[in-house]
């Protein structure tokens, strides 16, 4: 079983290179799923898929060949399946604020419910066996990290937030009603969230195994490409996914020549000699820029051979795990994996059991071991691509000091 999340700036080719991988896959015999979590879908134009044949099929499951399908997650259909009473709800709280109700409908169709919708067709693919490979082909980079953060984050708010405000609910509703038109969540809100975190449950896990998730980051050479390309590959790093590759994609191909393209053609081959620095020890591959748009099945075969020529695209092609705890004298460490960062732009904290890596807007709740849950964050350190942070001191160190002091002895 495996899941391959292709993510990168808007643009760059990722719809293009998932249906590419998903044919070359399909054509080796595994049963392989195309899903589009991209709330602006363009896989069946990707394939060229006759539009009146996908109306009645809007975010199901379509065939496309044999051992192929896609699928376009429909926002829509997946309100009435599972969102019904949270949707309810957060309109009715909009409405009260005094949106037009039109309005309010529509704003109460929350960033991430594309997202984790897709996630609960993953677990479920993945709970009934019904596919050998999934390509996730994901929305631009920013919309992609908050996929993969959705799990950590509802984790962490059904344990710390969850059960205390069903219990504040369930106390001042009463009482509430009375005196506010504000509506405050009913019983169901609560059981459709629990619902959905009981459905979602394991898909961390599976998001975080590199045997069984890795991201592919598809990109360009250029420059402003690149650095969101890095970008991407830290935080990816940060939130413990493993990407096995990068792909460069438009590369103008020698018969392009000199003439009209010259200076992008040179510009090109300078990104390209750096990005296999930026990335290593990650494999990087490379797609030239074609004479066409690559749309329907014969181009894009034509990519998938480009890209793949025998290789596997199911295998792995870097696995590392995306942090390791160590034990150094009287601290503890933390090794993480993150290319282009420096100790500067970290910040670390603790709150209650977890230690919080915060880069930018970006956080990571990092859920400490047992043994490391009474140190706190002595600082950081970067060396050959890995984050170091140190642990220790707090209770941590007076419970050692206490355990050096000599026995007192028994008169
Ligand atoms: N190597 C290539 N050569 C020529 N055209 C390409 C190549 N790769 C992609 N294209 C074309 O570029 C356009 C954008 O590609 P695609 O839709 O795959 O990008 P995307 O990253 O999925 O975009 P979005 O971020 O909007 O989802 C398409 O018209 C596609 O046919
Ligand atoms: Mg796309």
């Amino acid at each position: 079983m495996r899941i391959i999340l292709y993510s990168g700036k808007g643009g760059v080719g990722k719809t293009s290179i998932s249906a590419a991988t998903g044919l070359d896959l399909a054509r080796r015999g595994y049963r392989t799923l195309v899903m589009s979590v991209d709330p602006a879908h363009s896989l069946s134009d990707s394939f060229d898929l006759e539009k009146r044949l996908l109306d009645h099929e809007a975010g199901r499951l379509v065939p496309v060949s044999k051992n192929l399908w896609i699928q376009e997650v429909d926002v829509q259909e997946e309100i009435t399946r599972h969102w019904d009473s949270v949707y309810a709800y957060v309109s009715a709280l909009l409405n009260v604020s005094g949106l037009e109700k039109t309005l309010a409908e529509e704003l109460a169709i929350f960033p991430g419910m594309e997202e984790v919708s897709s996630l609960l067709y993953v677990n479920e693919y993945i709970r009934d066996k019904k596919f050998d490979v999934m390509l996730l082909d994901c929305a631009p980079t920013g919309e992609s990290l908050r996929f993969v953060s959705i799990p950590t984050t509802l984790e962490w708010y059904m344990s710390k937030v969850f059960k205390l405000e069903r219990r504040v609910a369930r106390l001042v509703r009463p009482m509430l009603n009375t005196i506010t038109s504000v509506p405050l969540p009913q019983e169901d809100y609560f059981k459709n969230i629990e619902d959905l975190h009981q459905k979602l449950s394991g898909i961390d896990k599976l998001l975080a195994d590199a045997k069984v998730t890795t991201v592919r980051l598809v990109t360009n050479p250029e420059k402003v490409v690149l650095k969101e390309t890095q970008r991407a590959f830290t935080y990816f790093c940060l939130y413990g996914l493993t990407v096995d590759a990068v792909i460069v994609n438009r590369i103008f191909p020698e018969e392009a020549g000199g003439g009209y393209f010259s200076a992008w053609k040179e510009t090109q081959q300078r990104w390209i000699e750096s990005i296999e620095e930026f990335f290593a020890p990650v494999p990087v591959w490379r797609v030239p820029y074609f004479q066409d748009e690559v749309l329907g099945v014969e181009r894009l075969n034509k990519l998938a051979k480009v890209l793949f020529g025998s290789r596997d695209p199911a295998k792995q092609y870097f696995h590392e795990a995306p942090y390791r705890f160590r034990k150094v004298n009287d601290r503890y460490e933390i090794r993480l994996r993150l290319p282009f960062v420096s100790s500067r732009d970290v910040d670390l904290y603790k709150k209650d059991e977890d230690l919080i890596v915060r880069l930018g807007s970006f956080k990571r709740h990092i859920s400490l071991p047992q043994r490391m849950m009474r140190c706190e964050p002595l600082g950081a350190r970067v060396k050959n691509g890995e984050l170091i942070i140190e642990l220790g001191g707090g209770a941590y160190a007076q419970a050692q000091k206490g355990r050096e002091a000599p026995e007192p002895t028994e008169k």
